[in-house]
């Protein structure tokens, strides 16, 4: 399969080439595009083999369910049972934007989207593109992440491409996200919300419209053995080449350890991932910047994207500093324990 690829401008769509893609969307194609978060791997949310080609694309396992992503609010009505009060209330303060609500599905979703649950993911996205190709599609875009599964997800589309080159039709190029980590989860379908994956809407912005927000416990206790509800997050999401460990503690004393283990390789076979404020710190391995410490949108921007690169640069091992910054911290933080396998040391 050939992928056609067109540059598109958020601030000046050109409608032809959004045309052509929800041409293909409609016809049970696929159209990778960007979003505010990550890029998504578009496919018909509402046609059973649409979503199966979508599986078949990323190499995912197909107990793991798929974001339906809407433009226009009304179209909840039709995809749930019911819209809850809350859910409600979350929608019109956070909608289009980084949040995800799980909801009781409506027999129009079938189940292949679903991963056989009898629930759903929904998300409107704030990204014009996104939302321009939605209302071009039918209104129901169903979209996970556009990686290979196991891979870190795409902030620009050359990752897309470098992953699912030839194996989709069309990748929609509106250059890089602007948040860089996928959205908040949170689950409506129980009598308590649930979050189930952190991100760049938090537990205390939820739980200032809708009172109180739960912290899924397999989130919490990670390497604790408890299941996740989230089907996607019980996989060992990514992992890099290279074996990386964060390391968290005192900033004086991260920058010391860091800095000593590294001695005890080659140092082309050693990655850093450090703050702007520690950079003249590291004299040796191949250290890379995540942003300043000041500046919390860029570490969750550029984290991936760095990962990616280190996967290309043939390092062994990886040392990260610990980014527990004020509101993205949590997404940030539960990333990167992710790629880390868990592995951390506190000094
Ligand atoms: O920011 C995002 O959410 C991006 C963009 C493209 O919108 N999408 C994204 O999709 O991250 P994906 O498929 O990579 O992650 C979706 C996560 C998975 O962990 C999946 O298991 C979970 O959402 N999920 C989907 N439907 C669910 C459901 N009904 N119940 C529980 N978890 C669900
Ligand atoms: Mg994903």
């Amino acid at each position: 399969m050939n992928t056609i690829i067109r540059k598109i401008d958020k601030d000046n769509i050109d409608e032809e080439t959004i045309r052509q893609a929800g041409q293909i969307i409609r016809q049970g194609g696929l159209v990778a595009f960007p979003t505010e978060t990550v890029y998504g791997l578009g496919a018909d949310a509402l046609q059973k083999e649409a979503a199966l080609h979508i599986y078949a694309a990323k190499g995912r396992p197909s107990d793991n369910p798929l974001i339906v992503h809407i433009a226009e609010l009304d179209a909840l009505d039709d995809i749930v049972t019911e819209v809850p009060d809350k859910a409600r209330l979350l929608a019109e303060q956070f909608w289009p934007g980084p949040l995800t609500m799980i909801l009781n599905k409506s027999g129009l979703v079938p189940y292949e989207t679903t991963g056989g649950l009898d629930t759903v993911a929904v998300r409107m996205p704030s990204h014009p593109v996104a939302l321009a190709l939605i209302r071009e599609s039918g209104g129901y875009i169903a979209a996970p992440s556009a990686n290979t599964s196991g891979r870190p997800s795409p902030t620009m589309a050359e990752h897309v491409a470098e992953d699912l080159s030839g194996r989709i039709d069309m990748l929609l190029d509106g250059g890089m996200v602007g948040i860089g980590l996928e959205s908040t989860i949170v689950d409506l379908s129980g009598e308590i919300p649930v979050i189930l994956r952190p991100g760049a809407v938090t537990q205390n912005m939820l739980s200032e419209i809708i009172g109180e927000v739960q912290m899924d416990r397999g989130l919490i206790a990670a390497d604790s053995g408890i299941r996740p509800k989230a089907p996607g997050m019980k996989y060992r999401h990514y992992a890099p080449k290279a074996q990386l460990t964060v390391v968290e503690g005192a900033p004086d004393n991260v920058v010391r350890t860091i800095g000593s283990l590294a001695q005890e390789l080659e140092e082309d076979k050693v990655g850093i991932i450090c703050v702007q404020e520690h950079l003249p710190e590291y004299e040796y391995g191949i250290v890379k910047c995540i942003g300043s410490l000041e500046d919390e949108t860029a570490i969750a921007r550029n984290l991936y994207g760095i990962l990616r690169d280190f996967d290309q640069s043939g390092v062994e091992c990886i040392y990260s500093e610990a980014f527990d910054t004020p509101n993205m911290g949590q997404a940030i933080m539960n990333r990167l324990l992710k790629a880390a396998g868990q592995s951390r040391i506190n000094v």
